[in-house]
């Protein structure tokens, strides 16, 4: 016979406690409304998921303004700026002179373990290890989902609305049914090779450059600990690159006139990281939301997907205050439209980005060089600097 589940009652269900979901599980007991989260992998795993470091001031905001004691202030570096480099010479951006604002380096595993821990001090009902099977009952004014715990237990729960925040595989967004979705997508042909190393800072803001042989990023974690990243094949193994190797494919995407080369170190951690942008239409389904990776991704090159996840968030925090305050939905239906403009503004931007910076190993030469004649009039104009640095730090969120 089948196994009877146990009914656990809350006004909102979150699936998925990576940072979105936490993020919004914290605010919503901030306000009183009670809510789980169900997060398929342990702690320990997400804690050690490397993803891109760079919150904009508004994501910091969030979590300073909602009390995360974190380290982000005290751990995190603000950056100015950063150097666009192209045809071997630096351009530098300065976001601050430029349109008043910075950024913060902090890597996204350690918001995830800062917001964690703000939920366990506040005794945030957060189960890991938990894996959701089923989602009923959208359509309704009682959503369910069903989950099994660790010990194989069956759950289920009884919520007035369910939020998907279940990343980029999101088995929330899966349950929408054919007829009321669109999906949007783009697929690149290359990927980044990423490493962590433990070496000092090559430079003192983040370096993102074009080169014949390929895009590679020179960012950073800490004084003794750096992240760098280089353009490769979807399919390259990261067994058959030496240390050597990677310094040598670094070095020359870097090199230039100036002489300019990296502070090497040992590598800790070598991973191929597949890039997409991809747009489900719309980001909500009866009582269902989906925030974050669950309903959008966007390749790493403009540093969105932390800060879109969180701009989601707060869009959907004031919709959910105001329906469980007031019983009005009115927020709660525009929630979709309201996420998505901002969405596609950082799908332009991360593609623009994305499409300056790369060359495909098999690009016609036209299109490498008209990416330089790009480059060149977005760093030879106030303006063009100025619209990079407005979408890089964050435009004001709604
Ligand atoms: C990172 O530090 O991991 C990082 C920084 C900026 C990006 C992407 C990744 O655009």
């Amino acid at each position: 016979m089948a196994q009877a589940a146990r009914i656990l009652k809350t006004k909102v269900g979150i699936i998925g406690g990576g940072p979105a979901g936490l993020m919004l599980s914290h605010l919503l007991s901030k306000s009183g409304i009670e809510n789980i989260v169900i997060e398929m992998r342990d702690h320990e795993t997400i804690s050690n998921t490397h993803r891109a470091g760079i919150l904009e001031a508004q994501a910091v905001s969030m979590l300073t303004d909602s009390g995360v004691e974190g380290r982000v202030l005290t751990h995190g570096d603000e950056h100015a700026g950063i150097d666009l480099r192209f045809n071997g010479e630096s351009h530098p951006l300065d976001f601050r002179e430029l349109v008043d604002a910075t950024v913060t380096l902090y890597a996204q595993n350690e918001v995830f373990v800062d917001l964690a821990a703000a939920r366990a001090r506040d005794n945030g009902d957060v189960r890991f290890n938990c894996e959701v099977t089923e989602i009923l009952d959208v359509e309704t004014s009682t959503p369910k989902f069903r989950f099994t715990d660790a010990e194989g237990t069956l759950f289920e729960v009884h919520a007035d609305v369910i939020v998907g925040a279940d990343g980029s595989r999101s088995f929330a967004r899966r349950q929408m049914p054919d007829s009321v979705k669109q999906d949007f997508k783009v697929t690149y042909p290359f990927a980044w090779f990423g490493i962590l190393t433990e070496a000092p800072k090559s430079s003192p803001e983040l370096i993102y450059a074009n080169s014949p042989h390929g895009f590679a990023l020179i960012s950073q974690r800490s004084e003794t600990v750096q992240r760098m990243y280089f353009q490769c094949d979807p399919n390259e193994n990261v067994d058959d690159w030496s240390e050597d190797r990677i310094w040598s494919e670094l070095n020359q995407r870097v090199a230039g006139p100036d002489g300019f080369e990296l502070k090497t170190g040992p590598i800790f951690d070598k991973t191929v990281l597949g890039f997409r942008s991809f747009v489900r239409q719309p980001l909500s389904h009866g009582r269902m939301f989906l925030i974050g990776d669950a309903g959008h991704t966007v390749p790493p090159t403009g540093a969105k997907g932390l800060n879109l996840a969180f701009a989601d968030v707060k869009v959907l925090f004031e919709a959910l205050d105001s329906f469980f305050s007031t019983g009005s939905g009115k927020l709660l239906g525009g929630y979709s439209d309201l996420a998505l403009k901002r969405v596609w503004k950082a799908q332009n931007f991360s593609y623009w980005m994305t499409s300056m910076l790369h060359t495909p190993v098999d690009a016609d030469p036209f299109m490498a060089q008209r990416a330089l004649g790009e480059l060149e009039t977005v760093t030879s104009s106030r303006y063009g600097q100025q619209y990079l640095a407005e979408s890089y730090t964050g435009w004001p969120h709604s």
